[in-house]
């Protein structure tokens, strides 16, 4: 694992901008996205580059189930607004939310991942080290599954929704398998209260219990922290 520490957020997103201004110029053609407050720099570095992925193809990590790509706290929505309205590509896909039909939803999502192979993977973390929405427990060698949020990620969610009520139990994700399926990987953390996730994730055991722990097992995975998400190392 490749670490790379900064001050703040501001210069983590300069940081990772470098790291998909690279994957472009080797030639990456598939780009596994990611949301959340942690990408938000970053994907400001991008809308304001002149960077063209215009022929490119971007796959999201998740979505909640029961929202469709208008509602404004769906990850769709915050695709658009936070990259692709600055930063269109070919094609983006996202799981699709509004299909309540649990098996076509995620046999379509794999089908997608699995024709469009990851080059890079953008990655955040939760306060329990689950990637992408795979909470403690999920299995490593997963693929697309519905999957029920835990009480701490919905605490930690709940505040783009007006009520805790609204913020959905349920969120459709990449699996962990397929995600360690792409060349390279880029997780970002920022805050205190990743401390320990960050710990765990680059120095404890590869368990299930920390699903961001099989990072250690990927040959290509960089790692951008700052200060207080490196507290704990
Ligand atoms: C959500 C997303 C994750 C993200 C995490 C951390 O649960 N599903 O992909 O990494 O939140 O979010 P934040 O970056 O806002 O701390």
């Amino acid at each position: 694992m490749k670490i790379i520490r900064v001050k703040d957020a501001n210069e983590g997103g300069k940081k990772a901008f470098e790291i998909f201004n690279e994957a472009l110029n080797n030639n990456a053609q598939v780009f596994g996205l990611a949301t959340g407050s942690t990408p938000i720099t970053l994907y400001q570095e991008l809308s304001k580059s002149n960077l063209d992925f215009s022929d490119k193809i971007s796959v999201n990590l998740d979505e909640y189930v029961g929202l469709d790509a208008d509602n404004e706290q769906s990850y769709h929505y915050f695709m658009k607004k936070n990259l692709f309205n600055a930063k269109p590509f070919k094609k983006s896909y996202v799981p699709d939310g509004s299909n309540l039909d649990e098996k076509k939803a995620t046999s379509d999502y794999d089908k997608i991942i699995d024709e469009n192979p990851l080059d890079l993977q953008l990655l955040g973390i939760g306060r329990n080290a689950h990637i992408g929405f795979n909470e403690p427990g999920s299995p490593f060698d997963g693929t697309t599954r519905k999957v029920a949020l835990t009480q701490s990620t919905i605490d930690a969610n709940k505040r783009f929704f007006e009520k805790e009520e609204d913020v959905p139990k349920f969120a459709y994700s990449m699996g962990i398998g397929s995600i360690m399926k792409s060349k390279k990987i880029l997780l970002i953390a920022y805050g205190e209260d990743k401390a320990e996730a960050i710990a765990n994730t680059i120095n404890g055991p590869v368990t299930e219990e920390v699903p961001s722990s099989i990072l250690q097992n990927h040959p290509d995975v960089t790692i951008i922290i700052d200060e207080a998400a490196a507290s704990k190392l």
